[in-house]
């Protein structure tokens, strides 16, 4: 049913775990299934230099959390941004139809991760300015 490349991310998962302090935060879940994943980011440079995630959910949204960690990792967050579902289903080598909707839920939190870091990057700017 899954690939191979699939099964190696979903038993292997890459990138797993918190950073602590990281500079963006994203958590998504899908509330058909009640799956959900949180994706943490730290930027320097406006390049993600680090990123991981924790998740509960399926064996293909673990593997595609996982695979996307690493297709984002080192990426501007201009491309970082770009990645589609269809991006990382294909890294994966496919996904059962019934399952390509799991791909959702790691590109938009990685996504909400981006917008939470630039709202925050945005405030510290505003405050520096304040303090000038
Ligand atoms: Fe919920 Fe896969 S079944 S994300």
């Amino acid at each position: 049913m899954y690939s191979a490349r699939v099964m190696d991310h979903f038993q292997n998962p890459r990138n797993v775990g918190i950073i602590p302090g990281a500079d963006g935060i994203g958590t998504v879940g899908d509330p058909d299934c009640g799956d959900f994943v949180r994706i943490y980011i730290r930027v320097r440079a406006d390049r993600i230099r680090e990123i991981s995630f924790e998740i509960c959910g399926c064996p293909a949204s673990i593997a595609t959390a996982s695979v996307l960690t690493e297709m984002a990792a080192g990426k501007s967050l201009r491309d970082a941004v770009a990645i589609t579902e269809d991006n990382v289903v294909k890294a994966l080598s496919g996904l059962p139809e019934s399952k390509v909707h799991c791909s959702n839920i790691g590109v938009a939190a990685l996504r909400q991760a981006i917008v939470d870091y630039l709202q925050k990057h945005k405030k510290q700017k505003e405050t520096s300015k304040r303090q000038i």
